[in-house]
């Protein structure tokens, strides 16, 4: 078999100083573990606009096609604000994610027991909370024609399209019952059919793909109530399925009821390559935090757990990718903590790299 081959994209702000971490999480498994992964780097976002005028170099794109499972960081930054729309950051990593057809959208929301008195919700409410958010991704509203700015008589109109066909709805809700079969056999599909009509095909076509996965319990919700059930009663949802727009807010919701942005990883995935593993990139939920960028203050794990995905959706290495993420949880329960997550009483605040080598040591110790 060849090598696996992964291309590291690291991006902004906090992206490469949060990957340099996965990158010694991905020595640690070569070394410890036989597990050997071929890995180039490249740019993305900003960075690639600094040095090619683009913020995604044609023969990145080209590079992103051919490997196994992309890991990239984070894009954008105050100072490409003022960039043309067609080459702000974020241009980079919508064009990756649409060439690449990653339509499905892997959003885990899970409260690390360690974290649940960090949650801005009570305790109770999010304790032991395990859901996963499947958000479509290279459709809907944020692709659909016509879009732009025109002129109307005297005025300018802003227009955005959603737009949906029963294929691009068919293949997401597919991909969620899987999922759903795999875990606790409960989706939950939101929409606003009440008022849209690409609501109403939703909701129908998530019904009919229903009826192939039987011992699957589908309930529809508007997705508006949905948010606001997120957050009165997470532990009510198993796997949420939704559109690009919808999961784009509902994920973020959901994030932040784990406590932290810095902790959710995100896997977006394909069709199936000709080697059987789907066209994937690995992404934490969080941004580039410009804010923060170099000072060493960046949590690692949501970058190091979508490495943890990579594992398990990519390279079929599920009992690796649990390895990695009882590594974290035991490094969380020791009370380290990056700066995102202080406050508690005898917590000890570490670094980015610090946070990196107290998961390479619990790494150590699970051999
Ligand atoms: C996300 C982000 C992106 C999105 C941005 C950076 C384009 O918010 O991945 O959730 O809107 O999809
Ligand atoms: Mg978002």
């Amino acid at each position: 078999m060849t090598t696996p081959s992964l291309l590291i994209l690291p991006g902004d702000g906090i992206g490469p100083e949060v990957m340099a971490e996965v990158r010694r999480v991905i020595d640690w498994f070569g070394d410890k573990r036989g597990l050997a992964f071929d890995v180039s780097e490249d740019l993305v976002g900003g960075a690639a606009y600094d040095k090619h005028g683009t913020p995604l170099h044609d023969d990145t794109m080209a590079k992103a096609q051919e490997v196994d499972a992309v890991l990239l960081g984070a894009v954008g930054g105050p100072k490409y604000d003022v960039l043309d729309f067609s080459v702000k950051p974020e241009r980079g990593l919508l064009r990756l994610r649409k060439e690449m057809d990653l339509f499905a959208n892997l959003r885990p929301a899970q409260c690390f027991d360690a974290l649940a008195d960090f949650s801005s919700l009570k305790k109770d409410v999010v304790a032991g909370l395990d859901i996963m958010i499947v958000r479509e991704l290279t459709s809907g509203i944020y692709f659909g024609e016509p879009r732009g700015i025109f002129t109307e008589g005297n005025e300018r109109v802003g227009i955005n399209t959603q737009r949906y066909t029963e294929s691009e709805i068919d293949r997401v809700a597919r991909n969620a019952f899987d999922l759903a079969m795999k875990r606790g056999k409960k989706l939950c599909s939101m929409e606003k059919a009440n008022v849209m009509e690409s609501g109403i095909l939703w909701r129908e076509v998530v019904t009919k793909v229903g009826e192939d996965y039987p011992e699957v319990e589908l309930s529809h919700m508007y997705a508006d109530a949905g948010a606001m059930q997120l957050c009165r009663w997470p532990k009510q949802f198993d796997v949420i399925v939704t559109d690009n727009l919808f999961g784009d807010l509902l994920s973020d919701a959901a994030a932040m009821l784990t406590g932290s942005l810095g902790m959710l990883p995100s896997a977006s995935l394909g069709a199936p390559m000709e080697n059987g593993r789907p066209k994937a990139m690995y992404e934490p939920v969080h941004g580039s935090a410009p804010d923060i960028a170099g000072q060493g203050k960046a949590n690692p794990i949501a970058c190091i757990l979508s490495f943890a995905m990579a594992l398990r959706y990519s390279f079929d290495l599920g009992d690796e990718a649990a390895r990695l993420e009882a590594a974290i949880n035991a490094v969380l329960e020791k009370g380290v903590r990056t700066a995102d997550l202080l406050g508690e009483e005898g917590v000890t605040p570490v670094s980015t790299a610090g946070m990196g080598d107290a998961i390479l040591a619990a790494l150590d110790e699970s051999l």
